[in-house]
């Protein structure tokens, strides 16, 4: 089981750091694991001038996971765009194929109070987020900033999904849906951009493949607000990069904090890079602040999707509800009554956690 572990800008270090530890301990107790470290984003651009250097793409082609901190930060914001760590973000995944997103939203019930949204509107929420993750218009071309006919400044973006591209993501969506509720949401905005509107037609056509499953079609704008309203209507959504990146930020205040919302990133043959879904908190960083949770819930993911041991993976969520239910809390998901900790702290009850369960 060889991961590579890329650590990144900003709490990535901090985050990954705590993960690491709970692998370790699984090591100790006899899973074959094997971690190398490697750089990506911010850190590869000071060491290498260059966001994805040509070391960590052999090193993660080599290795059957990827475990990845986050990336940016304000310092280079100001880089040429192919340089910015981003973009070695964004390589990565095209390098690796790794089109399916999985970004589950699930409430601890030990965090009932710690979402801005009511109680009885949050509990129980249990909503697998699916979002394609290599095409639409962080990939299309054209792109880019130019002159227009008229000599005036102007900037593109293009939207654009192949049948191939849809048919994929729509086949790894009706495939979790079977294996949960059998419930799918296709989310589009097909009333105005005809991408979405082929992005329906495919969905559509796939799910003759699955009669088991209830699909239904809705509107970003109104997916964006049924979220908020009513979330527990959802069990599996499926849509396009931009909108699952929007869409799963959202989400993820639901289950508390967006230090809460692991994430998987697929290829074909279940090679994942494993990432919280939030970013680099520059505001946070360094300061042993950071909720490492949405970072140790995905190495969870990482020991279900890619090396399928389903019981060791729920030892570590285990371990992070029992913290949870003890009462320790990072900074973002405190409340009255609990013990407020640090990144680090929170690292070491998961880590004692596990120990003892
Ligand atoms: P962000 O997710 O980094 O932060 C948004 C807010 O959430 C901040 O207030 C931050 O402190 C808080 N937050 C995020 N993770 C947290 C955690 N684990 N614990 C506690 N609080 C947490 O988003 P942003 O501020 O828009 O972006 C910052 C940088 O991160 C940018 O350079 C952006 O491009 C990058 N980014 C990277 C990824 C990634 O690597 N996958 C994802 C999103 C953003
Ligand atoms: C995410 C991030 C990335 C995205 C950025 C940093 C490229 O926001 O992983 O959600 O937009 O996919
Ligand atoms: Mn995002």
């Amino acid at each position: 089981m060889k991961i590579a572990v890329l650590p990144g800008d900003g709490i990535g270090p901090e985050i990954i750091r705590q993960a690491v530890r709970v692998l370790d301990a699984l090591r100790a107790d006899g899973l074959p694991l094997t971690l190398e470290e490697g750089v990506l984003g911010g850190a590869a651009c000071d060491r290498h001038g260059e966001p994805y250097p040509d070391a960590t793409a052999r090193l993660v082609r080599a290795a059957d996971a990827v475990l990845l901190g986050a990336v940016g930060g304000p310092q280079y914001d100001t880089l040429e765009r192919a340089l910015r760590p981003e973009r070695g973000l964004l390589a990565i995944r095209k390098d690796l194929g790794l089109f399916a997103n999985l970004r589950p939203a699930v409430l601890y019930p030990q965090l009932a109070n710690a979402s801005t949204l009511k109680p009885e509107v949050v509990s129980g929420l249990d909503i697998m987020i699916v979002r394609e993750l290599t095409g639409d218009i962080y990939f299309g071309q054209p792109r880019g900033i130019g002159v227009n006919a008229a000599g005036e400044r102007e900037a593109f973006n293009t939207m654009r999904y192949s049948e191939s591209e849809v048919r994929r993501i729509a086949h790894v969506a009706f495939g979790i849906a079977m294996k949960r509720n059998r419930r799918l949401c296709s989310v589009d905005k097909a009333n105005v951009l005809e991408t979405t509107e082929f992005w329906k037609e495919v969905v559509t056509d796939v799910a003759r493949d699955y009669p088991e499953v209830e699909l239904s079609h809705m509107y970003v704008d109104n997916a964006a607000m049924q979220l908020v309203r009513n979330p527990r209507q959802f069990d599996v959504m499926v849509t396009g990069n931009i909108f699952g990146d929007i869409l799963s930020d959202e989400a993820s205040m639901l289950t508390g904090s967006i230090g809460m919302l692991p994430s998987a990133s697929l290829d074909a043959n279940n090679k994942g890079l494993y990432e919280p879904s939030h970013g680099s908190a520059p505001d946070i960083a360094g300061r042993d602040l950071a909720n490492p949770l949405a970072t140790i819930l995905s190495a969870a993911m990482m020991l279900r999707y890619t090396f399928h041991r389903e019981e060791e993976a729920r030892r570590v969520e285990d371990a992070v509800k029992t913290v949870l239910a003890s009462g320790l809390r990072t900074a973002d998901i405190w409340e009255a009554g609990c013990e407020k900790i640090s990144c680090s702290g929170m690292g070491d009850a998961v880590v004692a956690a596990l120990a003892r369960g």
